[in-house]
């Protein structure tokens, strides 16, 4: 139900915050990523190294933290989540919110965020149905900020009324029933390709290239966003498997090829992945030794498999739609359009590759989509609101698959 998902848990101090590990716990059971801001509050009832080891993922706290700030600013955590969750919400952190205030990371990520917010209150009766909670809920809630409880129930306190922290279970489910609503992929099939491939030429040393991963990475996580199940075939790299997606990992060409056919049939096939197009011809078990006043070797090549031309194929197998790449270094557009119709696949996605553009690697891509309708240039933009971009588009395209009895 929420594969790929991201939600920002922000724990603030209250007795409640016990039930954020629990919650955390379900919400990764069910394909979701989770990562945590703990208010100094918050880190007197619960360990910043309870929520690290349950969200496998560091915890932000400080908000003039050097590290913290150059690694993740306040900005970049919000958007990198789907879903802003507040729980517990304390009466102090839901008036500073009301207020705007920003005077430590969980309330300025809370007024710097676009993303939806959900907040579980959970605090003393008396201050819930204080004048001033209900004026800053009412606030808040005509603002867009959704709520789940309080429940009634006997407190920390020993008091009796409404305050209580909803349970883990009612807050997930109103977490699935907030993000459900824009799912379009859901019940679609996709695979992405992403990474280098490695050509062994001996035991020892291979030829590469300079992906990284994190295009074809982002295109994952984004298609599982919005509902597609997600089969990623990567390259060996660094980046972090997406939240919600089955991943295959390979190491060459052929191996890229054996994994794709092994994911069975998609609706949607992304070829993101740097595929060498040659391999060694003659591969050795043993390495190659360098003799003393000999020549060089020399290295003889032979053809990789074609992945994306092979899935492009005619057929009832095809995916309905077909994505690749095109890494040029000079005549860009001229290439992909040719690129695109040699492979026969549907759309190319084509992006300069040159050193100076920085897209191995890096943060941002310029990307043009060129597809039989013709060319779009997109603007530069971070890898991942290319492939939300993407996405959006591929779903456009699929639209939601159509009941079981009609369906294809
Ligand atoms: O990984 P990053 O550092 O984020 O960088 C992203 C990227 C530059 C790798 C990515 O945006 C990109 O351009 N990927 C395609 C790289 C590539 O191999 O392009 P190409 O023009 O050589 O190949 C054209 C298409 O055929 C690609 O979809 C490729 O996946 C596919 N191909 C190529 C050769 C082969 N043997 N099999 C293939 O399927």
């Amino acid at each position: 139900m929420l594969n790929g998902k991201r939600i920002l848990l922000i724990v603030a101090g209250g007795i409640a915050a016990f039930k954020s590990q629990e919650m955390i716990r379900l919400l990764r059971k069910r394909g979701a990523s989770v990562r945590c801001v703990l208010t100094e509050a918050g880190a007197r009832f619960v360990t910043p190294l309870s929520l690290q080891a349950l969200t496998e993922d560091r915890v932000y706290s400080d908000m003039f933290s050097l590290t913290d700030e150059s690694e993740m600013g306040h900005i970049q955590l919000s958007r990198d989540a789907d879903l802003l969750v507040v729980a517990p919400a304390t009466a102090n952190l839901l008036a500073r919110m009301a207020a705007g205030l920003a005077d430590d990371l969980a309330s300025t990520v809370l007024l710097a965020t676009d993303k939806p917010v959900l907040a579980a209150p959970a605090m003393n009766v008396r201050m819930w149905t204080h004048a001033a909670t209900t004026a800053n809920v009412e606030t808040l809630k005509k603002r867009g900020v959704a709520f789940v409880g309080p429940n009634d129930g006997v407190m920390a306190c020993n008091e009796y009324g409404p305050g209580r922290m909803s349970e883990p279970e009612e807050i997930v489910a109103a977490i699935e029933s907030l993000l459900a609503q824009d799912r379009p992929l859901a019940g679609r099939q996709a695979l992405v390709t992403s990474g280098p491939t490695r050509e062994a030429i001996d035991p020892v040393r291979y030829i590469s290239n300079h992906s990284s991963g994190k295009q074809g990475h982002a295109i994952a996580a984004a298609l599982a966003r919005l509902g597609a199940e997600v089969t990623l075939v990567s390259g060996p790299v660094t980046v972090a498997d997406p939240a919600g997606v089955k991943v295959l990992k390979i190491d060459s060409a052929d191996e890229m090829l054996a994994a794709c056919l092994q994911a069975g049939a998609v609706d949607v096939a992304v070829c993101a992945a740097a595929v060498a197009d040659w391999k060694a011809a003659k591969p050795t078990l043993a390495k190659i030794k360098k003799k003393p006043g000999a020549a060089p070797p020399t290295l003889e090549l032979a053809p990789n498999p074609d992945i994306l031309a092979t899935l492009s194929k005619p057929g009832s197998k095809r995916p309905k739609l077909v994505v690749g790449f095109a890494a040029e270094t000079e005549n860009l557009v001229a290439n992909a359009i040719d690129k695109r119709k040699r492979k026969g696949c549907d759309w190319i996605v084509a992006n300069d590759v040159s050193p100076a553009t920085g897209t191995f690697g890096g943060e941002r891509n310029t990307v043009h989509l060129v597809s039989a309708e013709g060319v779009e240039d997109w603007p530069t933009l971070a890898k991942d609101e290319v492939a939300e971009r993407l996405v959006g588009r591929i779903a456009d395209r699929l639209g939601r698959p159509r009941p079981a009895a009609a369906a294809e």
